[in-house]
């Protein structure tokens, strides 16, 4: 096989450009200039788009029609023997492209040497990371939906379960758990519309573009993009070879999911503690400490807040290694890969972890509610009761403000702070204040669209629930 039987021409096809240079490549160029071990996974990407290329020569009498259809049937075995193991890619080529093409010429001879023409490498490789990454897209798309509908669930669960909202992490306003998960859903879902507004954006065909110059040959480049499912066509070669905008940009939104996953991990590991006991993560998803016998850690919220780190080194990578090349294509480029694969690997390990983690942790209701009932955080809703009967905001809240220091003073709350106190501090103050500040009242009174009461958060689960089942 070719990876272990060099014949003499598979061995001159293992280095597509051998006849200009008289001497061997030395071991250490080939090591360091090979990208093979991070780009052989776009074996497949690369077999179909040489069938889609092969096809249009055929079709466009650019080569004949009979070596056309071998050439095809010659890449089709080339992916079966790959997929089923029988061939084992030679780790040890220059790069994906040219061990395909190399093997090919081993199949087939003087047939398989007719695949590459009106092709670079260049516009090859362009294509072949941008069917890569628009599968990823999809793929990663797919999880974050299944993580959204985790979190529409669990709002649905706890949809009236009260817990303090905080500014500042100080106790503010009531909330509930579900108007808490929601929030996290909205993030996710401007996630994946920039996703999808990037896959659109990388969905444009570079082939044809040649190495820099386009080509001479009459290519049809729309059958070769309907073929391989882009919606159009790059409209200049020397940016079709050297644009890597799409990979910046899906190293950008794939950042922004993992701001989103970061700081919810945040919010879980404080959840976690002894300190808030908001929720208990399932053991599955937990761990223990060495020496620690009591220890029960949220290590898979600590590594997704820290492999978020990664993907944003992805993301200043990919910036750095284009802002300084030359139109059009340079080695820096082979870059991309890594970096981009780097981000999308990091970004659905963190998926596959993070979902179940949420889908299977035990939520603290009761510690919730009472911490809710502890931060004065219906002092808000005890002003807006003295607007109701009349004062101005201003003077109610600096009334409120009063009612705090006495409770904090006497170790009261405003719901344990008797009537006459109230009254002392202003005498508009009635019985009706004690439904005012109920904290299940102060939340469902909030039916602003977007607000924490149930109807809003059910509204907002209905909505998040039909992006995703579109
Ligand atoms: N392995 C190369 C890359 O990933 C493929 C393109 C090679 N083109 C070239 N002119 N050397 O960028």
């Amino acid at each position: 096989m070719f990876a272990l039987n060099f014949t003499n021409e598979v061995n001159f096809m293992a280095q597509l450009w051998k006849g200009r240079f008289k001497k061997e490549l030395a071991k250490e160029t080939n090591d360091f200039n090979s990208s093979i071990k991070f780009d052989s996974r776009m074996f497949e990407e690369d077999i179909k788009g040489s069938i889609a290329h092969a096809t249009m020569l055929g079709a466009t009498g650019i080569i004949d029609k009979s070596e056309s259809d071998k050439i095809v049937d010659g890449l089709n075995g080339i992916l079966d023997d790959i997929k089923s193991g029988k061939l084992k890619i030679d780790m040890s080529a220059e790069d994906i492209h040219t061990f395909v093409e190399g093997e090919l010429t081993a199949r087939l001879g003087q047939t398989g040497k007719r695949l590459h023409t009106a092709r670079s490498r260049n516009d090859q490789v362009a294509l072949d990371i941008r069917m890569v990454l628009k599968k990823e897209i999809d793929e990663i798309s797919e999880k974050i939906k299944g993580l959204i509908e985790v979190l529409c669930n669990k709002a649905e669960e706890n949809k009236s379960v009260i817990m303090p909202g905080y500014t500042h992490l100080q106790r503010a306003q009531p909330i509930t758990f579900g108007h808490h998960l929601m929030a996290y859903t909205s993030m996710l879902l401007r996630d994946l519309d920039r996703l999808s507004d990037v896959k659109r954006r990388m969905n444009v065909l570079p082939l044809g573009s040649g190495a820099l110059a386009g080509t001479t040959y009459p290519l049809d480049r729309n059958m070769v993009a309907e073929l391989l499912g882009f919606d159009s066509v790059s409209s200049n070669s020397l940016d079709g070879v050297s644009d890597r905008d799409f990979c910046i940009e899906l190293a950008s939104a794939l950042s922004l999911v993992m701001v989103h996953l970061s700081r919810f991990s945040e919010e879980i590991i404080m959840w976690c503690s002894w300190e808030f006991k908001f929720v208990e993560l399932d053991d599955a998803f937990s761990t223990g400490s060495s020496i620690m016998p009591q220890k029960k850690n949220p290590d898979i919220a600590e590594l997704v807040r820290g492999k978020s780190g990664r993907v944003f080194g992805d993301l200043t990578a990919l910036l750095t290694v284009m802002k300084g090349i030359a139109l059009a294509y340079n080695k820096d480029m082979q870059e991309d890969k890594e970096a981009i694969f780097d981000a999308v690997d990091t970004v659905k390990m963190c998926l596959n972890a993070f979902t179940p983690m949420i889908d299977t942790m035990t939520v603290l209701k009761d510690n919730m509610r009472n911490a809710a009932a502890k931060g004065f955080i219906n002092a808000t809703d005890c002003a807006d009761y003295l607007v109701g009967k009349g004062l101005p905001f201003r003077d109610a809240y600096k009334a409120t403000g009063e009612l705090v220091a006495l409770c904090i003073d006497k170790g009261l709350t405003l719901e344990t702070l008797p009537i006459e106190e109230y009254k002392k501090v202003c005498d508009i103050f009635d019985e009706g204040v004690c439904e005012a500040i109920n904290l299940e009242k102060c939340v469902n009174d909030r039916l602003v669209e977007g607000g924490p009461s149930v109807s809003s958060i059910e509204n907002q689960i209905k909505k998040a629930r039909e992006i995703i089942n579109k």
